[in-house]
C-alpha cells in the first residue's frame, strides 16, 4: 500500500489469498515483488469446546499462531518488517531474541537472500540455535537475559538493520493483522477479552492499531475487547506497572521463567503497553511458574493443540481472571497460542 486508504469494503481482501497478505492494502509493502512470503498468517481461530468448558466459559477461542511457517506468530512482524526493511535497501538483519523471533528472521532473511546476525541469552533451548543456522544465520549467545543480549548485539552492530522489539515501525505492522484476522474471522466483530502473553509486547500493540485501522476504515465500530497482558510472575513488570496504575514500564531485576518469550525484564515499548491495557480497559495477570507445564499438558489433553510455555501463561492467566471476575463466564474470549511447543522440548 502507498496511499491513504478512506475506507475499504471486506471484498476487497481477496478470499483466495490464504496469508496475511490478503491485507496488503492496509500493509506498508509498496511493490509486490519484495514481499518474502512463507504462507504466514490466517491461522485458525479455534473454538476449543472442551477446554472452554473446563473453565466455564461461553466461548473461548484460540487463535492458533503455531500454524505460522515457522512455528510462532513472530512469522507475520519478521515477514513485514524485512519485506519492508528490503524494499528500503536494506542488506544485513540483526536482533536479540529469546527465541522464535530469531528463527523467523533467520528463515525471512534467508528468503531475501541477506545474512541475519542474532544475539539469543545461552540458556535458550538448543533447538532454536540449530533452527537459526539451518537457515544459515550467524548465532551468538550471552549469559543472562534478553536484555543482555541486546547489548552485546549493539556493541557488534555494523551497518546491519536492527529488527529489535519495537524500535523499529514494521514488526508492529506485521502484529496488526492478528486483529484484521480476528474480526474478519468472527464476521467483522470483536470479541469480548483478548488474553495476549506478553514480554516486549508487538502483540498487544499490534492489536491495538489495527482495531483501530477497522474503525477507521468503516469495517467495525467503535467496539472494542478489553485486552489483558498475561506474564509469568517470575518476570512481570507489566503486572507490576498495571497494579501501581503506572504508565510507564520500570524494569524488573532477575527476570526467570521458563516462558522464555515472555522473559523480558524491561519492555521498551512500556508506555504503549500500558496505553493499550488502559484504554481497552482491560488490564495484566501474573501466572504461577508451575502452572505452566501443567496448562501445556491441559491444552493437549483436551484439544490436542500443542502450545508453547508463553501461550501456557495467557491460558492460566485467563483462568486467574476469571477466578477474580475480570472475566466473566458468559464472556466470548480469544487467547492466543503465540507459538508450538515442539521447539521447547530439546531434541
Ligand atoms: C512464543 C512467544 N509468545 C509470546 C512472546 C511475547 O511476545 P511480545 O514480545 O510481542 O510481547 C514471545 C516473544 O518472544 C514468544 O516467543
Amino acid at each position: 500500500m502507498n496511499q491513504v486508504v478512506e475506507s475499504v469494503d471486506a471484498e476487497e481482501f481477496p478470499a483466495d489469498v490464504n496469508s496475511l497478505w490478503r491485507y496488503s492494502l492496509l500493509l506498508p509493502v509498496t511493490s509486490p515483488s519484495f514481499v518474502l512470503s512463507l504462507g504466514e498468517g490466517w491461522t485458525p481461530l479455534v473454538l476449543t469446546r472442551r477446554l472452554g468448558t473446563y473453565y466455564g466459559l461461553r466461548v473461548l477461542r484460540v487463535k492458533d499462531e503455531s500454524r505460522n511457517p515457522t512455528l510462532s506468530f513472530k512469522d507475520r512482524g519478521l515477514c513485514v518488517a524485512i519485506s519492508k526493511h528490503t524494499e528500503l535497501g536494506a542488506t544485513a538483519f540483526t536482533l536479540p531474541s529469546a527465541g522464535n523471533a530469531a528463527v523467523s528472521t533467520s528463515a525471512y532473511s534467508a528468503v531475501g537472500g541477506v545474512p541475519a546476525f542474532i544475539f539469543m541469552p545461552e540458556d535458550t533451548p538448543q533447538s532454536f540455535f540449530q533452527d537459526c543456522q539451518m537457515y544459515g544465520a550467524i548465532t551468538t549467545s550471552n549469559p543472562g537475559t534478553i536484555s543482555d543480549s541486546a547489548a552485546l548485539m549493539r556493541k557488534s552492530k555494523e551497518s546491519w538493520t536492527d529488527l529489535s522489539t519495537t524500535k523499529e515501525p514494521y514488526r508492529v505492522e506485521g502484529k496488526k493483522t492478528l486483529a484484521f484476522e480476528i474480526a474478519e474471522q468472527m464476521g467483522w466483530s470483536v470479541p469480548d477479552a483478548i488474553v495476549c502473553p506478553t514480554g516486549g509486547g508487538t502483540a498487544l500493540i499490534g492489536i491495538w492499531k489495527g482495531l483501530d485501522e477497522l474503525e477507521a476504515i468503516g469495517l467495525i465500530g467503535t467496539e472494542r475487547p478489553r485486552l489483558y497482558a498475561a506474564q509469568s510472575g517470575g518476570c512481570a513488570p507489566v503486572v507490576r506497572a498495571f497494579e501501581m496504575g503506572a504508565d510507564t514500564v520500570e524494569p524488573w531485576k532477575n527476570g526467570e521463567t521458563k516462558a522464555y518469550g515472555l522473559r523480558v525484564p524491561s519492555p521498551f515499548a512500556g508506555r504503549l503497553i500500558m496505553r493499550a491495557l488502559y484504554r481497552s480497559g482491560g488490564g495484566a495477570v501474573a501466572v504461577a511458574e508451575h502452572e505452566i507445564a501443567a496448562t501445556v499438558n491441559l491444552a493437549a489433553k483436551l484439544e490436542g493443540l500443542d502450545i508453547c510455555p508463553e501461550a501456557a501463561v495467557g491460558l492460566a492467566g485467563l483462568s486467574n481472571l476469571i477466578e477474580s471476575g475480570q472475566v466473566d463466564y458468559d464472556e466470548d474470549v480469544v487467547v492466543l497460542n503465540t507459538g508450538s511447543g515442539v521447539k521447547y522440548r530439546q531434541i
